[in-house]
């Protein structure tokens, strides 16, 4: 990647505090219902990463925490939004399902053009938007969670060409735990979480990426939030840090410890909104 200056852009984020997080179910690797939460903690981390999105400038709504969805801090997974179109989320596990209709009623209540998803798709868990890259163009994940039905239906949707992306490695389940979008059109990726297909589709759309290897993926440093210039990841992810630094963006470190019981850290824990430009 060429080192140019990195300009930030102002952000609109969607989060949920984690005031019924708690491991009460496995659907990932990460998962460990044998293991306590520290609540407090967990709380103080979500505010810490709050304040630092709100502190470099970017607007953060919040969305009500509701009791019995303890996986609901994981707001990124909610819906799919490309400017002023959401494509709302339908999770794969019952579990999660309510989830979606809580984030519907933000978006209804905003005046956003909402679109139901029909088939399973886990919101910006499995979809990314590079706004500058090819005239816009999505990223979407499958493998795990979201149906390959939903790619195509996304693009329908939200009217941008959908790269779907076959993902392999079930601790990489996400597409948000394997890629991430440094800006508006460079990203950021660990290969041996895609097929060899995939990655050679990656390779070809993005010679220019930051590569991260197992270790920047398993400490979650693929899970980050830039804004195009301040990349905010995993306290863990030091390696990932380095690498993002040594391409010209600020890598700013948050201890998301508890999410990470969960199998999230920073991108899951924030929805990007983007309104109608
Ligand atoms: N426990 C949650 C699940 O497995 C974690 C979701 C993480 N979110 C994400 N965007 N990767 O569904």
């Amino acid at each position: 990647m060429s080192q140019t200056e990195r300009m930030p852009r102002k952000r609109t984020y969607l989060m949920c505090p984690p005031e019924h997080f708690a491991i009460e179910y496995v659907i990932n690797p990460w998962m460990d219902t044998g293991t306590a939460v520290d609540a407090g903690l967990a709380l103080r981390q979500w505010h810490f990463l709050h304040d630092t999105l709100a502190g470099l400038g970017h607007r953060v709504h919040v969305l009500s925490a509701q009791a019995g969805l303890p996986d609901m801090v994981y707001a990124a997974n909610g819906a799919f939004s490309v400017d002023g179109t959401v494509y709302g989320a339908r999770f794969r596990h019952p579990q999660r399902a309510p989830e979606a209709l809580a984030h519907q009623g933000f978006y209804a209540a905003g005046g956003w053009t909402f679109a139901e998803g029909n088939h399973v798709n886990e919101g910006e868990g499995d979809f990314a938007y590079l706004p500058g890259a090819y005239g816009g163009l999505i990223l979407a994940g499958h493998g795990f969670r979201t149906d390959p039905a939903a790619h195509a239906e996304a693009q329908e949707v939200l009217g941008r060409p959908v790269v779907s992306l076959k993902l392999v490695d079930s601790c990489f389940y996400h597409l948000d735990t394997a890629l991430a979008a440094l800006d508006d059109r460079h990203i950021t990726y660990f290969p041996g979480a895609f097929s060899a297909a995939s990655q050679r589709v990656l390779a070809q759309l993005f010679p220019d990426a930051v590569i991260a290897d197992q270790a920047d993926a398993e400490a979650f440093g693929l899970n980050l939030v830039s804004d195009g210039r301040h990349v905010v990841l995993n306290a863990e992810a030091t390696g990932m840090g380095e690498k993002v630094r040594a391409a010209g963006y600020q890598p700013i470190h948050v201890d998301l410890s508890e999410l990470k019981r969960g199998g999230g850290s920073v991108k899951c824990a924030v929805a990007e909104l983007r309104p109608r430009p």
